[in-house]
């Protein structure tokens, strides 16, 4: 049976965690496939609020097997804390296979990552400083080290000792810092988490080519999102991996033709945390708005993120790049109180109109939004529970976004509970 992804159009943020849990109910397996502990995923479920970084949203659903494919970069340190709270709140994390494929982020990538924004001073990229650059960049540079290699106390020993070679050189000459102490990360890497991360390590591949020949039903789960896409987002503001849908292949071992529904979430508005370019980026109330009706604060980092309007030129990129088959819109209900809401239909940049994003970034840089303007609706719609109850503002507000888009709308969050979701048979 062909797997679905989920998949963040906007620049993360956008509420997956939510939309992938529930989707993750009717699934046998949820894959991770790129990305690391620099997302953020919060679920409720029953009032319980769940933060996860690494493992995958089907961890709630005792019968989902949660893969971490081998596109994410995996501290596992932080892997073990996650487990240890989910076990301590009673989740059970026994069905959880680990990618001996994935990449390790050791300690000096968090160094590193850190350092480097400090030298990029005004322009740095805003990065989660959680080490994710620096442990790409070394699997590109093939000094990375993998899962797999905590299997081998001798060969782990000798990449890691290969790859600090070149590292102590970068952190003692170039930063001045102290030198990394191999016996120290070996201690930390192969004595305290190998042990106790050896028995979910697998052949993540197989693993799901089965699931899928089985009949199966694979949830490939995106983390961040189109714009932060390294290929396909605001370069160079961008996160490290592939977040877009064709990342679930390279991430997870799949083929195209092994993904038949790509659900693309998008916020009713815009936010995004760290710099780069913001074409409805708002300064003003309405903006103060969205981030206090929207708890817009980083799940992670807790920085306050740069709201906007809803860009519906964005969204058309999302829709092409990923080959959406339907979106589904987040946080409906924090857009409640405004008596007018817009959305970005096109820019207009050098006095030329732009329905399509435009290539070129200094563009986008320059570009002002066009809005088409729509009224209010007024309403609390945090209880509503059927389409038929929207109030027909609303109602025109998706099909709105559905023409601007070509996409269709299938389901709509009106709050943080499991419970909160409209689904709409398309
Ligand atoms: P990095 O992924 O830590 O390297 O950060 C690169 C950029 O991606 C920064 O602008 C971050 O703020 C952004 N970013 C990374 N992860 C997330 C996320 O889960 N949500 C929103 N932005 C993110």
């Amino acid at each position: 049976m062909p797997a679905t992804v989920v998949v963040g159009t906007q620049w993360g943020d956008e509420g997956k965690g939510k939309f992938t849990d529930l989707v993750a109910g009717d699934m046998s397996m949820v894959v991770r496939y790129q990305g690391g502990h620099n997302a953020g995923h919060t679920l409720v479920v029953d009032g319980e609020s769940f933060a996860l970084q690494l493992v995958p949203s089907g961890v709630l659903y005792p019968h989902v097997t949660p893969v971490i494919g081998n596109g994410v970069v995996v501290d596992p340190r932080v892997l073990l804390a996650e487990m240890d709270m989910l076990e301590s709140r009673g989740v059970s994390t026994s069905n959880l296979r680990l990618s001996g494929n994935a990449h390790l982020i050791l300690p000096y990538h968090q160094e590193l990552d850190a350092l480097h924004e400090r030298r990029l001073g005004k322009n740095k990229l805003g990065t989660t400083k959680r080490g994710i650059g620096p442990a790409y960049a070394d699997r590109s540079m093939r000094v990375g080290i993998r899962v797999q290699d905590l299997l081998d106390e001798k060969i782990f020993c000798e990449k890691l000792r290969a790859a600090l070679e070149h590292t102590n050189m970068v952190l003692t000459r170039v930063f001045n810092r102290l030198p990394v102490d191999a016996d120290e990360v070996i201690e930390e890497y192969l004595g305290r988490c190998a042990p106790r991360l050896i028995p979910y390590i697998c052949d993540a591949v197989g693993l799901v080519h089965d699931e899928l020949e089985g009949g199966g039903r694979v949830l490939m789960e995106g983390a961040q999102a189109t714009f932060l896409d390294v290929d396909h987002g605001t370069y160079p503001f961008v996160t490290s991996s592939n977040p877009i849908a064709g990342g679930a292949c390279t991430g997870a071992g799949i083929g195209p033709r092994d993904i038949d529904r790509v659900i693309g979430i998008a916020k009713a508005y815009v936010t995004r945390v760290g710099a780069g370019p913001f074409p409805t980026e708002l300064f003003d109330e309405i903006g103060d708005h969205f981030v206090d009706v929207g708890h817009e604060y980083g799940t992670n980092t807790g920085r306050r993120r740069r709201p906007g309007w809803l860009d519906a030129v964005m969204l058309r990129y999302a829709a092409r790049v990923n080959s959406l088959s339907e979106l589904a819109i987040t946080k409906l209900d924090v857009l409640d109180q405004l008596e007018t809401i817009r959305v970005c239909v096109a820019y207009e940049a050098d006095g030329e109109r732009h329905d399509q994003l435009p290539y070129h970034q200094s563009v986008l840089h320059r570009a002002t939004p066009i809005y088409e303007e729509l009224p209010g609706w007024g309403v609390d719609l945090s209880e509503v529970t059927e389409r038929s109850q929207l109030p027909s503002q609303a109602e025109d507000y998706l099909s709105f976004v559905e023409n601007q888009v070509g996409v269709p709308v299938d389901m709509v969050g009106v709050g943080p509970g499991r419970h909160q979701v409209l689904r709409f048979a398309t």
